[in-house]
């Protein structure tokens, strides 16, 4: 809907289109920042998760093996574990040779790289 007088610059809005000079000086310093803000706010804990990613894989684990104390499942936890401990579980349960209802299926999906990876990954991590 047009105003019945586009002619009529209502006080209050008066020179809001497009910016003057020093309008233009305050933001350029304004952007700056910002962007080292964005910046620095994606960067850091990029870095900070580089350090705790799980490797690929191990997130699947603790849809079964919980992470937490506080949940009672029959599924023993892996986090603290020794990494040798879960390795030879898997290789194990890969070859067939430990009683398995789903890890024989489960440790068949895994290379020997990856395995040791989620091993590793889980050994360190807070129990
Ligand atoms: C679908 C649920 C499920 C998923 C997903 C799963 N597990 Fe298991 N895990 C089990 C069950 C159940 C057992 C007990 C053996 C069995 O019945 O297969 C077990 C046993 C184990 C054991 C032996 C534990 C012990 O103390 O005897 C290890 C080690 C293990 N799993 C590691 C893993 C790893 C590593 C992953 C991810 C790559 C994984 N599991 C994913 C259900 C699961």
């Amino acid at each position: 809907m047009r105003p019945p007088h586009p002619e009529i610059v209502i006080p209050a809005k008066a020179g809001t289109h497009g910016a003057t000079a020093s309008q233009v000086e305050k933001w350029v310093p304004a952007f700056a920042g910002m962007t080292l803000f964005v910046w620095l706010s994606m960067a850091i804990p990029a870095v900070v998760a580089a350090a705790e990613m799980p490797p690929p894989g191990a997130s699947s684990c603790s849809g079964c093996h919980p992470a937490s104390t506080s949940v009672q499942t029959p599924v023993a936890r892996l986090v603290g574990r020794p990494a040798a401990e879960i390795v030879t579980a898997l290789q194990d349960f890969r070859a067939g040779q430990r009683p398995a209802t789903v890890m024989e299926r489960i440790a068949r999906g895994f290379s020997e790289a990856e395995i040791a990876a989620i091993a590793a990954w889980y050994a360190t991590q807070p129990d």
